[in-house]
């Protein structure tokens, strides 16, 4: 590897909601990138970038560690981190640089189908499962209810079924995975959509001759999809 110009490191969903529209953005924003490869870290071939690809959910602490310069990461993901290391007392410094167009999702409660809902009082001391308790915890606080977690990575929506939770709070877009596992949404906790985010250090000259070339063209790109 060659390392005497500076590359500015993105990081970026590996796999999953937002990696193929990340992947698209920087395609049309000119980015020069094979991604099929195994390669975890791979340069941009027609300019100083390098992307990172990773979990999701690693994405804003690299940021806030100062590891990776730029990510792209739903707004759900970063709040998560963002409340997570506060309350344990750790860094948490980030810019969103800008929102971005596409991810848009809600993180909502949902309850099994024969389920009475009559309000968030009726959820009072039940247990959900989630990937993100950070976000729940502050929804249910802000609305004095208490609620318990189950922490499940993926595939939240199958813990009522098998007695692990009495309901769920997850990402909601077209509602399939709800209707298929028999749960019906009951409350928005959170709307999210992806952003940009960049670590709260500033960037040497170089790095930020680099972003100040990319943020046009990433605005170039949404405006031109509108
Ligand atoms: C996401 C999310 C929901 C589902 C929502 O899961 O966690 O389960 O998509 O989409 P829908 O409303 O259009 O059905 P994903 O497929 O990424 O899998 P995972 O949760 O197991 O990681
Ligand atoms: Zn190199
Ligand atoms: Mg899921």
């Amino acid at each position: 590897m060659s390392t005497s110009e500076p590359r500015l490191r993105i990081a970026m969903q590996k796999s999953g909601r937002l990696s193929e529209d990340t992947q698209k953005l920087l395609k049309l924003c000119g980015l020069k990138l094979n991604l099929t490869d195994r390669r975890l870290l791979a340069h941009v071939s027609n300019m100083p970038i390098e992307i990172m690809r990773v979990r999701s959910s690693d994405i804003p602490g690299l940021i806030m560690d100062g590891v990776c310069d730029l990510g792209i990461v739903g707004d759900n993901t970063l709040e998560e981190e963002e409340l997570d290391r506060k309350l344990k007392g750790n860094k948490a410094d980030y810019i969103r640089t800008t929102p971005l167009d596409f991810g848009g999702c809600r993180f909502s409660i949902a309850m099994p189908e024969e389920f009475e809902y009559t309000g968030l009082d009726c959820l009072n001391g039940l247990r959900f499962a989630t990937t993100y308790p950070q976000l729940l915890n502050r929804f249910a606080k802000a609305n004095g209810i208490n609620v318990e977690f189950c922490l499940l990575k993926g595939s939240v929506e199958v813990a009522p079924r098998v007695g692990l939770a009495d309901g769920i709070c997850d990402l909601v877009s077209t509602g399939a995975t709800l209707e298929a596992n028999g749960l019906k949404e009951v409350a928005e906790v959170f709307r999210s959509k992806a952003s940009l985010i960049q670590r709260a250090e500033g960037f040497t000259p170089a790095k930020q001759a680099i972003l100040d070339t990319l943020l046009p063209r990433i605005h170039g790109v949404m405006k031109a999809k509108e």
